[in-house]
């Protein structure tokens, strides 16, 4: 087998064979193809497109090109939910203890990685004593136990993604649905999941910021969890602004448990209860989605999903009291308020921007080796659709350094946008793709 005959193959718009797709994967892994064929066949794929077949051939290629986590030891169906991208997303916080309490069981492994917080780890870490170095059979007594457990990613998953994605970067291939849809499930595939639900955010402040791209997006995932033998959901939600209000780490493990106490923000409680019943219904704990959500509905209303939560921590060594008193999370040595300079109706939050400025508080990582600032980040007091008078309170900044302040507030100020005409919320679920 030639590359440059599979790259003519595909400049020319035919389909490639699993074996043709296999040897790719497997040359450019082992370093036996250089990149610049990979190159052109990238951008052949960009203009040409995949079929389904191709989709689902390389999506396991890449799942195969490194090592996969054997969740077998942990009972039960294991359903694994990604979000892709978005700004300070504590769904997952939320929805491992959410589910957990109806019997589904969470193995998640989870990465620190850059952006406007930290990961799913780092935010628990917060949690004074909270310990994320399991090894594997901790990993699966304690999911066994409890119904969830939190680790850091270990292993070698998925490293012709890792080459792949790098080269899309620097060759403007990285907006691709077929590249996109098969990097994504490779990495959920070959940590373990047996069913997947997706969470794909779109608007201003999502990966992908156009409602029909995020379908599109959404389907190819769907299509491919199903072609592979994992049965897969998708939602597409609003990333238009942020989810919830706290975008920070402790700040959003508080918000998870004022969520699972059922005191949380609207928009964030429901989308945990749409992604939460997808969950419940993949895992085959409940036979429809209306019978799952009702389930997780009494979860909250009853404290399990709260309790679960506590169990949750102090398996990994957390202090639970943080639970029932939050002092006991880091805090922030500066609460400033940032007020609004006009009456009216907030009109916009640009998700990104507002970010970035948490980012600069030091609630998240620019570089792989900055240092995170648990207690630091920003508290949304108005969302779009929100009356507000001049002088109220827009955003609750939490920080340590005041050196960025004036900057961080300026971008804050930019980004929150008031206006004189009434606006409507926008809609947080813009579609469900559940399946055939
Ligand atoms: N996120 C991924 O993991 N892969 C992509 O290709 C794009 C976004
Ligand atoms: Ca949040």
């Amino acid at each position: 087998m030639r590359m440059v005959d599979i790259i003519e193959k595909k400049r020319d718009g035919k389909a490639l064979t699993s074996d043709e797709i296999n040897f790719v994967i497997q040359g450019y892994t082992s370093g036996d193809i250089p990149d610049y064929q990979v190159s052109a066949l990238l951008m052949a794929v960009y203009f040409q497109g995949m079929t389904e077949q191709e989709r689902a051939d390389l999506t396991l290629a890449m799942v195969e090109s490194g090592d996969q986590i054997d969740l077998s030891g942990i009972e039960g169906i294991k359903v694994d939910k990604h979000s892709t991208g978005g700004v300070g997303d504590t769904t997952t916080l939320i929805l491992g203890p959410l589910v957990a309490a109806v019997d589904v069981p969470v193995a998640k492994m989870s990465g620190r990685g850059l952006g406007h917080t930290g990961g799913t780890i780092d935010k628990l870490e917060a949690v004074p004593g909270f310990n994320v170095e399991l090894s594997s059979e901790e990993f699966t007594k304690l999911v066994n136990e409890i119904k969830v457990a939190v680790m850091g990613q270990s292993g070698n998953l998925t490293p012709a993604d890792k080459k792949l994605y790098a080269l899309r970067d620097v060759t403007a291939t990285v907006n691709s649905i077929p590249l996109i849809a098969s990097s994504i499930m490779s990495k959920k595939i070959a940590a373990g999941a047996d069913a997947i639900v997706l969470d794909v955010k779109t608007g201003a402040g999502a990966f992908m910021k156009d409602e029909d791209q995020a379908r599109e997006l959404a389907h190819a995932m769907v299509r491919i969890g199903n072609n592979v033998g994992r049965q897969t959901m998708a939602v597409i939600s609003d990333m238009s602004q942020p989810l919830g209000r706290a975008i920070g780490n402790a700040l959003e493990v508080q918000e998870a448990i004022d969520t699972l106490k059922g005191e949380g923000p609207k928009d964030l409680t429901e989308l945990c209860l749409t992604l939460g019943s997808y969950m419940v219904y993949l895992a085959q704990k409940a036979s429809s989605l209306e019978e799952a959500r009702k389930k997780l509905e009494e979860a909250i209303s009853s404290g399990s999903a709260l309790e679960r939560f506590k169990d949750f921590l102090a398996g990994q060594g957390g202090d639970a009291s943080v639970v029932d008193n939050p002092s006991g999370l880091p805090q922030a040595a500066h609460k400033i308020e940032l007020p609004a300079s006009q009456s009216g109706t907030v009109s916009t939050i640009v998700a990104d921007n507002v970010g970035t400025a948490a980012m600069w508080l030091g609630a998240g990582r620019a570089t792989k080796d900055s240092e995170i600032d648990l207690a630091v980040g920003l508290m949304l007091n108005k969302k779009v659709g929100d009356k507000v008078a001049a002088g109220d309170s827009l955003v609750t900044i939490y920080a340590n350094d005041l050196a960025q302040i004036e900057k961080v507030k300026e971008k804050l100020l930019e980004s929150i946008l008031i206006s004189s005409e009434a606006v409507k919320a926008p809609a947080l679920i813009a579609g469900h793709i559940t399946g055939e």
